[in-house]
């Protein structure tokens, strides 16, 4: 992951690129590859890159994908086959012709703390893959994911070879523990920990008991429906404590107490 120069200067760009690789993790992630025409891009873990296929109308919008890796001119991502436009995307064979618009949003700082815990839902799990490459080797990072369970072995595996710290739990107690990513977190976390979180909406709130833990730095990556990704369109817009903010351009990341902490409803 390059952390040259200053990826988030400008905005993000329409690129052009081809799938170089494709690869089904059990039935329901893909691990895909895609090479850009022309310059690299610069990017860092926690920014999100809008796909779609190029000459193609139906879908329309590009989908919000996280950055998993950068290698040259090919970027990795992660996704769920959960609709119409990621099922399309799945099928699509190496060559196809992609539109890419990005890196979006504002990604990931150096952790303040030298324990960082990592916590995921399931493809929460894809801004994180590039962070034990982005911190400094000070940081120890312990990964908490969750998934289903039975038929998610292979993701669990894929990801299991990216952190050498990893606790896994699974809703049907077949992978790992039995129970949610958040609950584990809590049992782990203190003062000296700094915690990042990409977990589905309603464990979010949750999260925030890790500061009765004593872990006062909780960051999390929200996601949103998005349609231009350059800020223009207040499409992904959520109501924070410091007023209304953008997650395409003021996050996806946001310090969980700027989002939660006061009464305003998100
Ligand atoms: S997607 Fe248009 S403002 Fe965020």
């Amino acid at each position: 992951m390059d952390r040259s120069g200053d990826p988030m200067k400008g905005p993000p760009a329409d690129r052009r690129g081809s799938i170089s690789f494709s690869r089904p993790l059990g039935d329901h992630c893909v691990h895909m590859g895609i090479e850009l025409e022309g310059l690299s891009s610069k990017a860092i873990p926690g920014q999100f890159f809008l796909i779609r296929e190029r000459g193609v109308l139906d879908p329309l919008l590009g989908r919000p994908l996280a950055l998993v890796a950068s290698e040259g001119n090919v970027l990795e991502f992660l996704f769920r086959v959960s609709g119409r436009g990621t099922a399309r995307l799945a099928t699509l064979p190496p060559g196809a012709a992609l539109e890419l618009r990005g890196p979006c949003g504002n990604g990931f700082p150096e952790p303040v703390r030298n324990e960082l815990v990592l916590v995921a839902g399931t493809l929460g799990i894809a801004p994180f893959i590039g962070i034990p490459s982005f911190c400094s080797e000070r940081v120890r990072i312990t990964a908490v994911l969750g998934v289903p369970g039975k038929g998610w072995e292979p993701f669990v595996e894929w990801c299991s070879e990216r952190f050498t710290g990893i606790r896994i739990n699974s809703d049907d107690g077949s992978i790992g523990r039995h129970g949610d990513p958040v609950e584990d977190t809590l049992l782990i976390v203190g003062q000296r920990h700094e915690v990042w979180g990409c977990v589905p909406e309603a464990m979010l709130r949750g999260l925030g008991r890790v500061h009765e833990k004593g872990c006062d730095r909780l960051l999390v990556s929200l996601e949103k429906r998005m349609a231009c990704g350059t800020g223009g369109c207040l499409g992904c817009s959520i109501r924070t404590g410091s007023g209304s903010k953008r997650v395409c351009v003021d996050g996806p990341v946001f310090e969980w107490r700027q989002v939660f902490g006061g009464s305003h409803e998100i």
